[in-house]
């Protein structure tokens, strides 16, 4: 039984599964060419049924997820998420009417479901699927976090754990804890989306000119910039209280932004970074000891826009409780679509676990349709007997290089399939990546690949448990923070990708990598420019490629260059 997954809001997108594996996933992004697309999924749909070589009538269960107040009327008038998100992405100005419109959408979504909304959301989310050709299916509408959740626990591979959402907020939630034991899934809390610690960030990275929704990492990254503040001088602390398994806010998320801005009026924007930083850890640390000494798991596994925190969840896998730590790599709500077609899988078929050792989900293509595309241009290529030794070799010959291979990621990071690589160790790379390519800010810090056969020997806190989607941070050793300075935060952690050997051309590639240096780290950082979604397609791949003047594209076999 094929079941499909989608998701129509804030980074839409759809997911085919069946029994126990997921067949295909992606992004609507991808194929719009619209970095966190919001528009119903019609484009991943159909690239997933065309991938798998399937019709409409292939497929006799949907999952949707969501159907809020908030998420009901955007799906009535379209217009108002559109208008939100060009305002959240700041291409649209924030007026008067623009702000008090957004003060409306915090309290809307703040909102449950009900009978209503959810039979309102069924009707609209069905009208547009039989627009694509759907005709005689059962479409179920699957609660926000239990989405989240889903994707979490089946994908850890844990048999019994503690399962933690944290995120904005959806269906009138923000957080929830859960057990996941004996296949069986039981809630044993929930936060409020009242009291919600994603739009506590949300609001910070607003408050800092950011775009919220997409650069909470780089209030992350900007807090190690600031001076040290004891937690009890600390203004933000009191936002939050933390007792046993429940969360309570002190002001509401209108009252909260005022608040929040007041205080930054006084501090550095450093301080302040560091400050709701600091704060984000104190209280979600309390939260797990909390529910670890409750519970006796000490498994966890991790969902919601929060766990993408990669600094939070290296505290909550250092800490001497927790065994092991998971974190669903699409962990904001471009994973729903997945989620919600595991939790059908799960009521209809009790399927709890999922093969998970890679995200490569996405679509590929072959060699032909790659040649066509290089020959509508001018550029020169060759078929390489080895390309993953003429890669390594151009790399450490200071090269930067655009390597596109097989099946595109699933979810915010790129890990190989489509990625920019270059030595890790030098800065003047890490400049021009900027220049050219990226325009990330100067504290944002690039990322590694590293051999899972290094992973002790660079990093100081690896535990044994990989991590292979840059889902956390680790400490580096010492000894590498020079041979790693151009992936390394200044307070010497790195997110790294840790890669197991699976034979594939990127462990190939880096293999070949370690005989040249000596070790098997690589700076890897997403194929795209900025602003952009990763690329998806070759056409994609060659014509940022042209774009950014970079000499060498390894594309399949082919080594193009310019
Ligand atoms: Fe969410």
């Amino acid at each position: 039984m094929y079941i499909l997954g989608i998701w129509d809001g804030h980074d839409s997108g759809a997911a085919v599964i069946k029994d126990n594996e997921i067949l295909v996933a992606i992004n609507e992004e991808r194929l719009t060419r619209r970095k966190l697309e919001i528009n119903f999924p019609k484009k991943s749909v159909e690239a997933c049924l065309k991938y798998l070589n399937l019709g409409p009538s292939d497929i006799s269960e949907i999952a949707v997820s969501t159907s809020d107040p908030a998420k009901t009327l955007a799906r009535i008038v379209p217009s108002t998420k559109e208008e939100y998100y060009l305002i959240r992405r700041r291409k649209k100005d924030l007026t008067y009417l623009n702000y008090q419109k957004k003060r409306f959408k915090y309290k809307l979504t703040e909102l449950s479901p009900n009978r209503i909304t959810t039979f309102l959301s069924k009707k609209i989310v069905q009208k547009e699927l039989d627009k694509i050709g759907f005709a005689n299916y059962s479409l179920s509408v699957i609660d926000h976090h239990i989405s989240h959740i889903a994707a979490a626990a089946f994908c850890s591979d844990f048999k019994e754990c503690l399962v933690i959402t944290l995120d904005g907020l959806g269906d009138g939630v923000s957080g929830t804890v859960n057990i996941f034991k004996d296949k069986k899934l039981k809630k044993v809390s929930t936060i409020s989306a009242k009291d919600s610690f994603g739009i506590f960030f949300e609001h910070v990275t607003n408050l800092m000119n950011m775009r919220e929704l997409e650069d909470e990492g780089k209030v992350m990254a900007l807090a190690d910039y600031a001076y040290p503040i004891a937690d009890k001088d600390n203004p933000l602390m009191e936002f939050f209280k933390t007792e046993d398994l429940t969360i309570k806010a002190k002001y509401s998320s209108l009252d909260m932004f005022q608040k929040l801005k007041k205080i930054l009026w006084r501090f550095p924007s450093e301080q302040f970074a560091n400050m709701a930083q600091k704060t984000l850890e104190y209280h979600i640390i309390k939260l797990i000891k909390n529910a670890i000494a409750d519970t006796g798991l000490k498994k966890i596994a991790l969902s919601g826009g929060v766990a993408s925190n990669v600094k939070v969840n290296m505290m909550i896998r250092n800490l001497p409780e927790c065994e092991e730590c998971f974190v669903f790599p699409h962990m904001g709500d471009g994973g729903l679509a997945m989620g919600a077609a595991m939790y059908r899988n799960y009521e209809l078929n009790k399927i709890t676990n999922y093969k998970f050792e890679s995200v490569a989900f996405g679509l590929e293509y072959s060699n032909e349709v790659i040649e066509n595309e290089l020959k509508r241009t001018n550029l020169t290529y060759t078929k390489s007997p080895n390309p993953e030794k003429e890669t390594a070799e151009l790399i450490n010959q200071g090269n930067i290089v655009l390597w596109f291979q097989g099946r595109m990621e699933y979810g915010p990071r790129a890990l190989g399939s489509r990625s920019i690589l270059a030595l890790p160790d030098n800065l003047n790379i890490k400049d021009e990546l900027n220049l050219k390519l990226k325009k990330r800010v100067w504290y944002q810090p690039f990322c590694p690949t590293i051999l899972l056969e290094d992973a002790s020997t660079v990093l100081e806190d690896y535990n044994g448990h990989p991590d292979h989607f840059m889902t956390m941070a680790y400490k580096v050793r010492d000894e590498f923070k020079q041979k790693l300075i151009g992936v390394i935060n200044i307070d010497g952690s790195c997110r790294p990708q840790l890669l197991a050997d699976n034979n594939s051309k990127y462990v190939r590639l880096l293999k070949e990598i370690k005989t040249l240096t000596g070790y098997g780290v690589l700076l890897n950082t997403s194929f795209n420019i900025h602003g952009e979604p990763l690329v998806c397609s070759p056409k994609d791949a060659i014509d940022t490629f042209i774009s950014t003047g970079i000499k060498y594209l390894i594309i399949g076999d082919l080594i193009v260059t310019q």
